[in-house]
Protein backbone atom coordinates (compact mmCIF):
# COMPACT_ATOMS: atom_id res chain seq x y z
CA UNK A 1 0.00 0.00 0.00
CA UNK A 2 1.34 3.43 -0.91
CA UNK A 3 0.54 6.46 0.74
CA UNK A 4 0.15 10.05 -0.81
CA UNK A 5 0.23 12.44 2.44
CA UNK A 6 1.58 11.46 5.89
CA UNK A 7 0.98 13.75 8.70
CA UNK A 8 3.26 13.30 11.39
CA UNK A 9 3.20 14.48 14.81
CA UNK A 10 6.29 15.97 16.84
CA UNK A 11 6.33 16.77 21.00
CA UNK A 12 10.37 17.26 20.67
CA UNK A 13 10.44 13.71 22.39
CA UNK A 14 12.83 10.87 21.45
CA UNK A 15 9.88 8.52 20.35
CA UNK A 16 8.58 11.23 18.23
CA UNK A 17 11.90 12.03 16.63
CA UNK A 18 12.00 8.71 15.54
CA UNK A 19 8.32 8.42 14.04
CA UNK A 20 9.57 11.75 12.07
CA UNK A 21 12.56 9.79 10.97
CA UNK A 22 10.13 6.81 9.42
CA UNK A 23 7.67 9.60 8.10
CA UNK A 24 10.85 11.39 6.30
CA UNK A 25 11.82 8.21 4.94
CA UNK A 26 7.91 6.74 3.51
CA UNK A 27 7.32 9.93 2.24
CA UNK A 28 10.35 9.73 0.00
CA UNK A 29 9.47 6.04 -0.99
CA UNK A 30 5.83 6.78 -1.90
CA UNK A 31 6.18 10.31 -3.13
CA UNK A 32 3.94 11.68 -0.87
CA UNK A 33 3.12 14.79 0.67
CA UNK A 34 4.70 15.18 4.03
CA UNK A 35 3.28 17.31 6.79
CA UNK A 36 4.37 17.95 10.09
CA UNK A 37 2.34 18.80 12.90
CA UNK A 38 2.77 20.64 16.74
CA UNK A 39 0.22 21.28 19.51
CA UNK A 40 0.58 23.57 21.73
CA UNK A 41 -1.87 24.06 24.61
CA UNK A 42 -1.84 27.93 24.52
CA UNK A 43 -5.27 29.28 22.58
CA UNK A 44 -4.61 31.77 20.20
CA UNK A 45 -5.10 35.05 21.16
CA UNK A 46 -6.25 34.65 24.68
CA UNK A 47 -6.90 38.41 26.41
CA UNK A 48 -6.52 38.52 29.80
CA UNK A 49 -7.41 41.59 32.41
CA UNK A 50 -6.51 42.16 35.36
CA UNK A 51 -3.57 41.55 38.46
CA UNK A 52 -0.95 38.62 37.13
CA UNK A 53 -2.66 38.96 33.54
CA UNK A 54 0.95 39.93 31.93
CA UNK A 55 2.53 36.86 34.05
CA UNK A 56 -0.25 34.29 32.62
CA UNK A 57 0.38 36.09 28.88
CA UNK A 58 4.41 35.70 29.43
CA UNK A 59 4.31 31.74 30.07
CA UNK A 60 1.50 31.34 27.32
CA UNK A 61 4.17 33.08 25.03
CA UNK A 62 7.06 30.89 26.24
CA UNK A 63 5.05 27.69 26.06
CA UNK A 64 3.88 28.60 22.35
CA UNK A 65 8.29 29.84 21.72
CA UNK A 66 9.15 26.29 22.68
CA UNK A 67 6.26 24.28 20.42
CA UNK A 68 7.30 26.23 18.15
CA UNK A 69 11.14 25.94 18.41
CA UNK A 70 10.04 22.20 18.44
CA UNK A 71 8.28 22.19 14.94
CA UNK A 72 10.68 24.32 13.72
CA UNK A 73 14.08 21.89 14.84
CA UNK A 74 11.63 19.05 13.16
CA UNK A 75 11.09 20.31 9.44
CA UNK A 76 15.14 21.36 9.68
CA UNK A 77 15.42 17.68 9.66
CA UNK A 78 13.86 17.40 6.32
CA UNK A 79 16.19 17.14 3.37
CA UNK A 80 15.66 20.09 1.62
CA UNK A 81 14.61 17.88 -1.72
CA UNK A 82 11.49 17.05 0.12
CA UNK A 83 8.37 19.29 0.50
CA UNK A 84 7.26 19.95 3.77
CA UNK A 85 4.67 21.59 5.39
CA UNK A 86 4.18 22.51 8.95
CA UNK A 87 1.47 23.11 11.31
CA UNK A 88 1.68 24.94 14.02
CA UNK A 89 -1.98 23.99 15.68
CA UNK A 90 -4.03 25.18 19.08
CA UNK A 91 -5.59 22.46 21.46
CA UNK A 92 -5.41 19.36 22.94
CA UNK A 93 -2.88 17.18 20.55
CA UNK A 94 -5.12 14.37 20.29
CA UNK A 95 -7.96 16.47 18.83
CA UNK A 96 -5.22 18.93 17.00
CA UNK A 97 -4.45 15.69 15.37
CA UNK A 98 -7.52 14.19 14.47
CA UNK A 99 -8.76 18.00 13.29
CA UNK A 100 -5.28 18.32 10.88
CA UNK A 101 -6.32 14.61 9.56
CA UNK A 102 -9.54 15.50 8.18
CA UNK A 103 -8.42 18.92 7.18
CA UNK A 104 -5.46 17.85 5.00
CA UNK A 105 -7.00 14.64 4.15
CA UNK A 106 -4.00 12.62 5.27
CA UNK A 107 -3.75 8.83 4.83
CA UNK A 108 -1.15 8.22 7.04
CA UNK A 109 -0.37 9.69 10.59
CA UNK A 110 3.12 8.85 11.69
CA UNK A 111 3.50 9.46 16.08
CA UNK A 112 5.65 8.35 18.71
CA UNK A 113 4.24 5.41 21.10
CA UNK A 114 4.99 7.63 23.89
CA UNK A 115 5.84 11.54 23.98
CA UNK A 116 7.35 14.05 27.10
CA UNK A 117 5.12 12.38 29.86
CA UNK A 118 6.74 10.26 32.66
CA UNK A 119 3.79 7.57 32.37
CA UNK A 120 5.66 4.33 31.84
CA UNK A 121 2.59 2.52 29.98
CA UNK A 122 3.43 1.96 26.37
CA UNK A 123 0.94 4.06 24.56
CA UNK A 124 0.39 7.75 26.36
CA UNK A 125 -3.08 9.81 26.15
CA UNK A 126 -2.15 11.32 22.67
CA UNK A 127 -1.24 8.16 20.70
CA UNK A 128 -3.92 6.29 22.19
CA UNK A 129 -6.61 8.72 21.58
CA UNK A 130 -5.62 8.82 17.85
CA UNK A 131 -5.26 5.18 17.64
CA UNK A 132 -8.68 5.10 18.46
CA UNK A 133 -10.42 7.39 17.10
CA UNK A 134 -8.39 8.29 13.24
CA UNK A 135 -10.04 8.14 10.35
CA UNK A 136 -6.54 7.03 8.81
CA UNK A 137 -3.47 4.56 9.36
CA UNK A 138 -1.27 5.17 12.28
CA UNK A 139 1.92 4.14 12.37
CA UNK A 140 2.92 3.87 15.80
CA UNK A 141 6.84 4.19 16.43
CA UNK A 142 8.87 3.09 19.41
CA UNK A 143 11.81 4.79 19.92
CA UNK A 144 14.99 2.00 21.51
CA UNK A 145 17.14 3.22 23.86
CA UNK A 146 20.29 1.14 25.57
CA UNK A 147 18.06 0.97 28.44
CA UNK A 148 15.31 -0.52 27.06
CA UNK A 149 16.82 -3.47 25.80
CA UNK A 150 16.96 -6.71 28.00
CA UNK A 151 20.17 -6.27 30.51
CA UNK A 152 23.02 -8.66 29.27
CA UNK A 153 22.18 -10.66 32.48
CA UNK A 154 19.19 -11.89 30.93
CA UNK A 155 20.57 -13.18 28.34
CA UNK A 156 21.61 -16.21 27.49
CA UNK A 157 25.36 -17.00 27.68
CA UNK A 158 25.26 -17.69 24.38
CA UNK A 159 23.25 -14.57 23.37
CA UNK A 160 25.23 -12.39 25.25
CA UNK A 161 28.76 -13.96 23.71
CA UNK A 162 27.01 -13.38 20.20
CA UNK A 163 26.19 -9.07 20.84
CA UNK A 164 29.49 -8.17 22.49
CA UNK A 165 32.35 -7.49 20.31
CA UNK A 166 35.53 -7.67 21.43
N1 LIG B 1 1.72 18.43 21.69
C1 LIG B 1 1.88 17.50 20.74
N2 LIG B 1 1.94 17.89 19.44
C2 LIG B 1 2.12 16.98 18.46
N3 LIG B 1 2.23 15.66 18.68
C3 LIG B 1 2.18 15.23 19.94
C4 LIG B 1 1.99 16.10 21.04
N4 LIG B 1 1.98 15.38 22.18
C5 LIG B 1 2.15 14.09 21.81
N5 LIG B 1 2.27 13.99 20.47
C6 LIG B 1 2.49 12.78 19.66
O1 LIG B 1 1.99 11.67 20.37
C7 LIG B 1 3.05 10.76 20.66
C8 LIG B 1 2.76 10.10 21.98
O2 LIG B 1 2.81 11.08 23.00
P1 LIG B 1 1.83 11.04 24.27
O3 LIG B 1 1.64 12.45 24.69
O4 LIG B 1 0.66 10.18 23.95
O5 LIG B 1 2.73 10.23 25.33
P2 LIG B 1 3.26 10.70 26.77
O6 LIG B 1 3.67 12.14 26.71
O7 LIG B 1 4.32 9.70 27.15
O8 LIG B 1 2.00 10.49 27.69
P3 LIG B 1 0.98 11.57 28.32
O9 LIG B 1 1.02 12.83 27.49
O10 LIG B 1 -0.34 10.87 28.25
O11 LIG B 1 1.49 11.78 29.71
C9 LIG B 1 4.33 11.60 20.59
O12 LIG B 1 5.49 10.81 20.32
C10 LIG B 1 3.99 12.52 19.42
O13 LIG B 1 4.14 11.83 18.18
MG1 LIG C 1 2.39 13.74 26.14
Amino acid sequence: MSFRSILVAVDGSRHSDAALAHAIELARDAHARLTILTATLSPPGIALTGPGAAVVAASAASIEHGFDEILRAAVDRVPADLPVTSVLAHGPAAQAILNEVRRGDHDLIVMGSRGLGVARALLGSVSHRVLRHAPAAVLIVHAEKASDAPAPEALGQEERGASVSR
